[in-house]
C-alpha cells in the first residue's frame, strides 16, 4: 500500500512558510523552491542502499561505502516541477531527467498532456515524479501513469504542498506509490486551489499571473 511521508525538518517547514507568504516575490520564491527540494531530496535518499568498495587514501588501503543499487531518474511535471529540479540535482547530479508536460484545464480541472520525453531505461531506475502541488491529484496521477507506461516500477512522488483529496486519490489510483510532501493542508477551494496553500506555483515561479 502507498504511504505518505510528511517531511517535517525545521528548515523545510520554515521555508514552506516563506513560500506561502504572498509577499514573497518571484526571485525569492524560485530560490526557496530549489532549497526545499534539495532538503526533501536529502530526506528521500536517506535509505538508499550502500555497498562496500576498496579505495586507497593517501595513507592506506581501506574499504569504504558507496551508493549501490538502481540510479535515479527525476521526472518534473512541466511547468512548476521544473522549479524543483536543480535543487534535487545539486544532491544527485548523475540522475537522468525526463519531462512530462501537463496543465490543468481551468474549468474541468482535468489534466491535459502536451509533452513527454523520458529516459529509455526507466524500468532499471528509481523514478521520482516531481511537482510542487498535489491538489485534486489529477495531474500527478496522470504523470505517474505516463512513467509507469514507460516502465517505471513503484515510482515515488515528491511535492511541496498536498491536499487530502489529492493524497487520497493517489493512494487509491496508485497504491504502489510513496508520496513525500512538506505539508498536507486543509483542502481545496471551489477553484481547486489548495487552502491555505501557496497559490499558483507555476505563476509564482515564472511571474505569469
Ligand atoms: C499545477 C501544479 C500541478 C497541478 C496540480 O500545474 O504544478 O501540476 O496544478 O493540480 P491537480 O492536482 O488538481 O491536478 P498547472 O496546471 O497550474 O500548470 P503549470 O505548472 O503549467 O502552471
Ligand atoms: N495548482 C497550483 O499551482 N496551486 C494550487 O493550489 C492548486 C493547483
Amino acid at each position: 500500500m502507498g504511504d505518505i511521508h510528511s517531511l517535517d525538518h525545521p528548515l523545510i517547514q520554515h521555508k514552506i512558510t516563506l513560500l506561502r507568504d504572498k509577499r514573497t516575490g518571484t526571485k525569492e520564491f524560485r530560490a526557496l523552491v530549489q532549497e526545499v527540494a534539495m532538503l526533501m531530496a536529502y530526506e528521500l535518499t536517506r535509505n538508499l542502499p550502500l555497498r562496500e568498495t576498496t579505495i586507497e587514501t593517501p595513507v592506506a588501503t581501506t574499504t569504504a561505502k558507496v551508493i549501490a543499487g538502481k540510479t535515479l531518474a527525476l521526472v518534473p511535471v512541466l511547468r512548476a516541477g521544473l522549479g524543483m529540479l536543480d535543487g534535487i540535482l545539486n544532491l544527485v547530479p548523475a540522475a537522468k531527467v525526463g519531462h512530462v508536460g501537463l496543465y490543468r484545464d481551468e474549468k474541468t480541472l482535468q489534466p491535459v498532456e502536451y509533452y513527454c520525453k523520458l529516459p529509455s531505461d526507466l524500468a532499471h531506475r528509481d523514478v521520482i515524479v516531481v511537482d510542487p502541488m498535489l491538489a485534486t491529484g489529477g495531474s500527478a496521477s496522470a504523470a505517474l501513469e505516463v512513467v509507469k507506461r514507460h516502465g517505471a516500477v513503484a515510482p515515488k512522488l515528491m511535492c511541496l504542498v498536498a491536499a487530502p483529496e489529492g493524497v487520497e486519490r493517489i493512494m487509491r489510483e496508485h497504491p504502489d506509490v510513496q508520496i513525500y510532501t512538506a505539508a498536507v493542508d486543509e483542502g481545496l477551494n471551489e477553484h481547486g486551489y489548495i487552502v491555505p496553500g501557496l497559490g499558483d506555483a507555476g505563476d509564482r515561479l515564472y511571474g505569469t499571473w
